[in-house]
This record gives C-alpha cells, sequence and structure tokens, in this order.
C-alpha cells in the first residue's frame, strides 16, 4: 500500500470500498495509476467516460472556457449554457432544460417539477410518485426515497414520504399503485444500478397509455442510458416512448460535473422565477464540456458505433456464458451489458482477478459484471477482454 493511500485513507470519509490504486492520470480507454501501471477501463469511471478519458477536443473546450470565466451564477445568461441548451433540445423530446450538477440533483429537480405540475394543475393532493424496487435514483434524501432498494435507505429515516414502489416490467403491480394522487412514474429504461435490466418495449408503451389516461407525467432518468450507450442519444428512442421529463448526468460532460432535467414547455412552466435553483448548475466550464461532448457523439455517429459494439461484445460475452457455468445471463442495451453470475460462486476476489491482468470491472448487487467501457472502444481491446475474462471465469 502506498503511502499516499493511507494519508487518503485517513483523510477521507470511508464511504467507498476503494480499490487499492492512486490513480494518475487517464488518456483514451486506459487509466495510469501513480506507479505507472496501466489499465483498461471497462465501465468508464461508472459510465461518464464514454469519449474515453481526458479526451483531446473535451479537454481543449474546458481550457479555452477556462480562460474566459469559471462561475457568474444563474443570475446571468452565458454563452455555453445557451449553446448547450440549445443542442439538448433540438436533440430531443424537450423544450427547455434545467441545469444541475449531478444526477441526484437532476432527479430532485424532476421529483419537485413532477409535484409542482401535479399541485398547479389538479391541486395538492396529486402529489405521489410510482418508482419500481431495484431502481437507482441517487444518493440525497428525495432520491433514495425514489430508489426502491431498503439498504439504501437503512439508517436515514424519517426518509421522505410519497413514493410507492412497483415491479419493474410489471405493468399489473404499477395498475394497483394508481390513484389520483399519483403525479408522476418515475424509471430508468435499462435499470443500472439495480442489475442492468432493459425495460420491455411493451411495459414502457402499456406506461405511456396508463399516464395519458390518468393525467400522470412519465419521467425518464437517462441519468445511465442517456448520450449514446444504449445506442441512441437516448435510450427512449429505442422504444418509440416518449416521456414528459427527461434527466441526464454522467456522460453529458465526460467527467466534468454536469447534470440536466428537460421537459416540455407544457410541463416546465410550473417552474417560474424562484422555484426551484442552484449555484454551481449550469457552470460555464463544465457547459462547455458537455456541449463539445454533444457536437462529438454526433459528428464521430458514436451512438451508431455503441449500437454494433455492443452486438460484438454481447456476442463475445455470449460465447464464454456457454462455455463458463459461472455465468447466468448476459443482457444489455448497446455498450450498457450485465452479466450475471451465479451467487453460489464466491466472487469477491473477481474484480481483483481482473485488475491484476489489467481490465477494471464494476460488480453490482454482488454478483452482476456491469460493462459499460467507452463508445470508442475498438474491437481488439473487447477481443483481449473477452479473452482475459475466459481466463478469470475458468478460475471457478
Ligand atoms: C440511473 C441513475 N440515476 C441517478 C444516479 C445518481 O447520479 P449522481 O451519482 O450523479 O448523483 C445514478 C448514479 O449512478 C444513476 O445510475
Amino acid at each position: 500500500m502506498s503511502e499516499l493511500i493511507e494519508v487518503s485513507d485517513s483523510n477521507i470519509a470511508d464511504t467507498y470500498a476503494r480499490y487499492p490504486f492512486m490513480i494518475e492520470r487517464g488518456e483514451g480507454l486506459k487509466i495510469y495509476d501513480e506507479k505507472g501501471r496501466s489499465f483498461y477501463d471497462f465501465f468508464s469511471g461508472i459510465s461518464v467516460c464514454s469519449l474515453g478519458h481526458c479526451h483531446p477536443e473535451v479537454v481543449e473546450a474546458v481550457k479555452n472556457q477556462a480562460e474566459k470565466l469559471f462561475h457568474v451564477s444563474n443570475l446571468y445568461y452565458t454563452m455555453p449554457q445557451t449553446s448547450l441548451a440549445k443542442k439538448l433540445v433540438d436533440s430531443s423530446f424537450a423544450d427547455r432544460v434545467f441545469f444541475a450538477n449531478s444526477g441526484a440533483e437532476a432527479n430532485e429537480a424532476a421529483i419537485k417539477l413532477a409535484r409542482k405540475y401535479g399541485c398547479d394543475n389538479y391541486g395538492i393532493h396529486k402529489n405521489k410518485i410510482i418508482t419500481f424496487l431495484n431502481s437507482f435514483h441517487g444518493r440525497t434524501l428525495g432520491t433514495i426515497a425514489a430508489t426502491g432498494q431498503d439498504k439504501i435507505k437503512k439508517g436515514f429515516a424519517p426518509i421522505p414520504e410519497g413514493f410507492d414502489y412497483a415491479v419493474f416490467n410489471d405493468i399489473e403491480s404499477v395498475k394497483k399503485l394508481v390513484s389520483e394522487n399519483t403525479c408522476a412514474i418515475m424509471l430508468e429504461p435499462v435499470q443500472g444500478e439495480g442489475g442492468v435490466r432493459p425495460a420491455d418495449k411493451k411495459f414502457l408503451k402499456d406506461l405511456r397509455e396508463l399516464c395519458d389516461k390518468n393525467h400522470i407525467l412519465l419521467i425518464f432518468d437517462e441519468i445511465q442510458t442517456g448520450i449514446g450507450r444504449t445506442g441512441k442519444l437516448f435510450c427512449y428512442e429505442n422504444y418509440d416512448v416518449v416521456p414528459d421529463i427527461m434527466t441526464l448526468a454522467k456522460a453529458l460532460g465526460n467527467g466534468m460535473p454536469i447534470g440536466c432535467m428537460l421537459a416540455s414547455n407544457h410541463v416546465m412552466q410550473s417552474f417560474g422565477p424562484g422555484s426551484h435553483g442552484t449555484t454551481f448548475g449550469g457552470n460555464p466550464v463544465s457547459c462547455a464540456a458537455a456541449d463539445k461532448v454533444l457536437e462529438i457523439i454526433k459528428r464521430d455517429n458514436l451512438c451508431e458505433k455503441a449500437l454494433e459494439k455492443g452486438r460484438y461484445l454481447l456476442d463475445l460475452m455470449m460465447k464464454l456464458k456457454e462455455k463458463h457455468k459461472i455465468i447466468k445471463d448476459v443482457r444489455g442495451l448497446g455498450l450498457l451489458m450485465g452479466v450475471e453470475l451465479d451467487e453460489n460462486f464466491d466472487v469477491s476476489n473477481l474484480v481483483k482477478s481482473f485488475y491484476e491482468k489489467g481490465f477494471l470491472i464494476n460488480i453490482i448487487q454482488g454478483h452482476i459484471i456491469r460493462l459499460a467501457p467507452p463508445l470508442t472502444i475498438d474491437t481488439e481491446t473487447m477481443d483481449m477482454f473477452a479473452e482475459t475474462a475466459d481466463i478469470v471465469f475458468g478460475e471457478f
């Protein structure tokens, strides 16, 4: 253990079981530690660095903006915010954007907007939100309340009220919870942290219909699925189901912290001056990075490429599933993939086995490998990963 890691361990809150590396720099598909060891990052800093680490054009955009203006608050117009908002609106169903700093904050804004819209249009009683078991929406009090996983709420009572939890992909379980008090249904089109589970097409279409019949807003949390990861700029495009509100974060800034909440004019008009706010949201440097990210994704056809590469990686993982009985299931959409392992195997050393061979992977729910490599990944690296996985799974 390096001395620096010891300093870090004794000074930083212990909320993460960190891997024993002091990461110094990143370049493309790889990150490097202080000792010069390199690792392929197969989950992009948790689905963030989709263009690879330190993409030169994003670095340039950040540098240029940092030399001009770091911060000015939301009391003034800025060029990076204006340009990014226009790109987001032009490429989505939405008419307006609210900028935040993170995914949880974007979801907080969505929850507040849905309640305000319910109250403005139907009365104060219309404030309940249906979310789903195994969902993940963030770590603030409001978003742990929205999250359908008890372990995330443990010890933090009182948890804010107003959420009911349905079973993902089960429309009947949703119908049972709908009442005249329901103002919104909120979900990830592919549950990420809960196990990489894509929604069924029919389920999302049924949800849309249910919402329309009952004056309920449909909120898609696209914090992980958005910005090309699932083969479309936004995952809802895979389903032909348009939400009323959408949240984004993670890959939007390729590592610069930014989140946002988008909605149609009709819904967003419930947010007037003073109804919601943030000091840093829409920070010029983060917006300049995100503006460049959207430009690159479009110019380099990275959505289509994510779909093709996703098929290639899925095929490699399927072949491994045929060979290794530890693999129970392989699923995903585009380059967001879950490799579910048999819970009867002890996988506590799995991450270590991979990083010792030069690959960083992420395990969720104790037994599911979440793969989310950069959209810029190439076939040789995916082949190398599959060869490594073949060796690692062979050890079980
Ligand atoms: C679907 C989803 N929603 C919300 C969040 C919270 O985002 P943040 O960690 O930026 O607050 C995450 C983070 O993993 C997420 O995957």
